[in-house]
């Protein structure tokens, strides 16, 4: 409770004895308050409470020490006034000294050594630096080996459009090339039409086809991302994986350049000894269509569990740009008589299982450090 100064009721000596008690305890437990709190309280919270102490106490106007002058001293009848005098003076001097004191004190702040019980010779907390995934490891890697070719490095969005993951790939309308790729539409699109649909991207092709529409031709490009299947998971499949798409235009592009282009990037990657061979295949995208199949970097093509005793290893799709894909970018320079191309498309999990011999792919995304740490 705040302390009120009290007219006097009589001037004996008891009475001012009385009196004087009470103002001195007042100012003991409003010191008391403040050193028990303190310690809780920010350098400047601790700063303004101690002007405010002084403040109640001793300021001029209306303090508690200039009250106890008016109500008691100039109130005293005059024989009384020397006795009144001189207990207002000690009251004052008393608290002066006091208040002073306070001004003085200093607290030890929190970072306080001793305060905090802190053990500086207790070893430090460890914090270990991550490391690539090994995913994204080789996605860099085969980005790197097409930009040492001089190829630039573009993306696109993972929620496409039915026209740019398919229509525009020369996936007509109900073809059932389209089955092929375990499309996941977005649900609710009717009313729309069907090039104008929402899907997750099945394939990092539709981002040729972006590219080509924002720059004219000559173009070398990689494109790394994320593409998504209505797979069920298990050692071999994911619904969610990546992949690194290529497209090369330019005038004269033969499937000589193809080949050399993928044979290079397959020793860079899997070593220098490795031979590659372009088997016939199909994409709606390319003609001809081909999967590169390298030899089988486990058996050396003698055959074994890794390449089913085949002695090759199927790695990725690739063939001519077909010039039905180019019509449909014609207005930017694409014109399918005059510019010729190949594009490539390869899935990095699958690379990197191969690599690696990792033998299930689920452990890429289940985030077991002692997993993981074995490629930092
Ligand atoms: N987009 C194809 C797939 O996902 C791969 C591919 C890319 C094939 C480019 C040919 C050319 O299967």
């Amino acid at each position: 409770m705040a302390y009120t100064v009290p007219k006097l009721e009589d001037y004996s000596d008891e009475s001012l004895q009385k009196s004087s008690n009470e103002v001195l305890s007042a100012l003991d437990s409003e010191i008391t308050t403040f050193v028990q709190e303190a310690p809780q309280l920010t350098p400047i919270e601790r700063t303004n409470r101690k002007r405010i102490v002084h403040d109640t106490w001793l300021a001029r106007k209306n303090g508690i020490l200039t009250q106890i002058n008016e109500l008691w001293l100039k109130a005293a009848p005059p024989d009384k006034k020397r006795a009144v005098g001189s207990v207002v003076n000690k009251i004052g001097a008393h608290a002066r000294v006091q208040l002073d004191e306070l001004q003085k004190l200093q607290f030890l702040e929190k970072n306080t050594l001793r305060s905090e019980g802190l053990d500086i010779t207790l070893p430090g907390i460890r914090r270990p630096l991550g490391a690539e995934h090994p995913v994204i490891k080789t996605m860099n890697e085969i980005v790197s080996v097409f930009r040492t070719m001089g190829y630039s490095v573009a993306d696109g969005p993972e929620i496409e459009t039915d026209y740019y993951n398919f229509e525009s790939l020369n996936f007509p309308p109900n073809h059932p090339a389209r089955d092929t790729q375990d499309t996941i539409f977005i649900s609710g699109q009717e009313k729309k039409q069907q090039r104008d649909r929402l899907l997750l991207r099945t394939h990092t092709s539709p981002v040729q086809i972006h590219t080509m529409e924002k720059y004219p031709p000559p173009i070398r490009v990689v494109v790394p991302g994320k593409v998504h299947r209505a797979d069920t998971a298990d050692a071999t499949h994911s619904p969610i994986f990546h992949q690194v798409e290529g497209l090369a235009v330019d005038t004269n592009i033969t499937f000589c350049d193809l080949k050399g282009t993928l044979d290079h990037a397959m020793k860079a990657l899997f070593g220098s000894s490795v031979k590659t061979r372009f088997y016939p295949s199909f994409f709606p995208f390319t003609e001809p269509s081909a999967d590169v199949q390298i030899t089988c970097f486990k058996c050396g093509g003698q055959g074994c569990r890794l390449c089913k005793m085949s002695g090759w290893i199927e790695l990725l799709g690739c063939g001519m740009v077909d010039p039905n894909v180019f019509n449909f970018v014609e207005s930017n320079g694409y014109d399918a008589e005059k510019v010729s191309g190949f594009a490539f498309g390869m899935g990095v999990e699958r690379i990197t299982m191969l690599k690696y011999g990792i033998d299930d792919i689920q452990l890429f995304y289940q985030g077991d450090v002692r997993f993981l740490e074995q490629f930092a």
